[in-house]
């Protein structure tokens, strides 16, 4: 029996119209996910970003579909009540749209998750139509888009209003049931957000926008070296860990660790 609480993929969708503002973070295991979802965050996104806070990349391009679908599996298993969303990784949907139906389709079948994000406006609203009219839910993924790290030549703001706008359209004309926005400048994002209907999921991009996504090892203060602006950090967990690896290092090098507390006896 479906959970009558759960958030689905039309419930996430009508969150804009109740006013609501959406709360979205990535996760990319089982106890980060379970954390995420006790807290309740609407939208938990495993995120192509895995290939860089997870794996160590410096891009998102090398994480491949067998890894998202192995990570999501796990996302899956631990969540109750957030919706879903996996991200599909370079270029799986860029390659028809048998292909990307495929793809995209795997996630469904071997995951617990229940839609998919991939990056494209315009220019992907074929491939974002006919994954909808084959049953599987897509966020789309306009502005600054990671994916294409190679032809921007860096991780840089997206000012284009006109084509921003008509990408954010063109989405939701294709069927996407919601979209992130990254990288605009706020007012852009917020004229965007006015035009639409389904809602806007805005990283760097403003307050304007109906909900926010961040990377959670960058909230959580776990990223080294560096962080975009639009991040902010809400704990120092690399200190944190720091210290208490730190302080059971220096415990079992002085016998102080374990004490009677933490041992059996015959
Ligand atoms: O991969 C990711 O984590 C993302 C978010 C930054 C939106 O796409």
């Amino acid at each position: 029996m479906a959970d009558p609480t759960r958030m689905t993929v039309p419930r996430f969708a009508a969150l804009k119209d109740q006013g609501r503002k959406i709360t979205m973070l990535t996760a990319y295991d089982y106890t980060m996910a379970g954390l995420l979802d006790a807290a309740g965050i609407e939208g938990i996104l495993v995120g192509d970003s895995m290939s860089m806070v997870v794996q160590g990349h410096d891009t998102t391009l090398p994480v491949t579909l067998d890894e998202m679908i192995y990570h999501a599996e796990m996302v899956g298993r631990a969540v109750r009540q957030a919706l879903v969303v996996v991200d599909m990784p370079f270029p799986s949907h860029h390659l028809g749209n048998y292909r990307a139906i495929e793809s995209a389709g795997r996630i469904l079948k071997e995951t617990n998750c229940q839609a998919v994000k991939l990056e494209g406006g315009a220019d992907q609203a074929g491939v974002i139509e006919a994954l909808v009219t084959a049953g599987i839910p897509v966020m789309a993924h306009v502005g600054l888009r990671p994916q294409n790290i190679r032809q921007l030549g860096g991780y840089k703001v997206q000012r284009d209003k006109p084509q921003l706008m008509r990408d954010a359209k063109a989405a939701q004309q294709a069927g996407a049931f919601s979209i992130v926005l990254e990288c605009i400048p706020e007012d852009i994002a917020a004229a965007i957000t006015g035009e639409l209907a389904i809602p806007t999921i805005g990283i760097g991009a403003g307050a304007g926008c109906d909900g926010q996504v961040l990377v959670t090892n960058d909230l959580l203060g776990l990223t080294s070296g560096y962080v975009p602006r639009f991040v902010k950090k809400y704990a120092d967990l690399q200190t944190t860990i720091s210290e208490a690896v730190t302080q059971y290092r220096d415990e079992v090098r002085e016998g102080t660790f374990p004490t009677k507390e933490q041992t059996y006896k015959s």
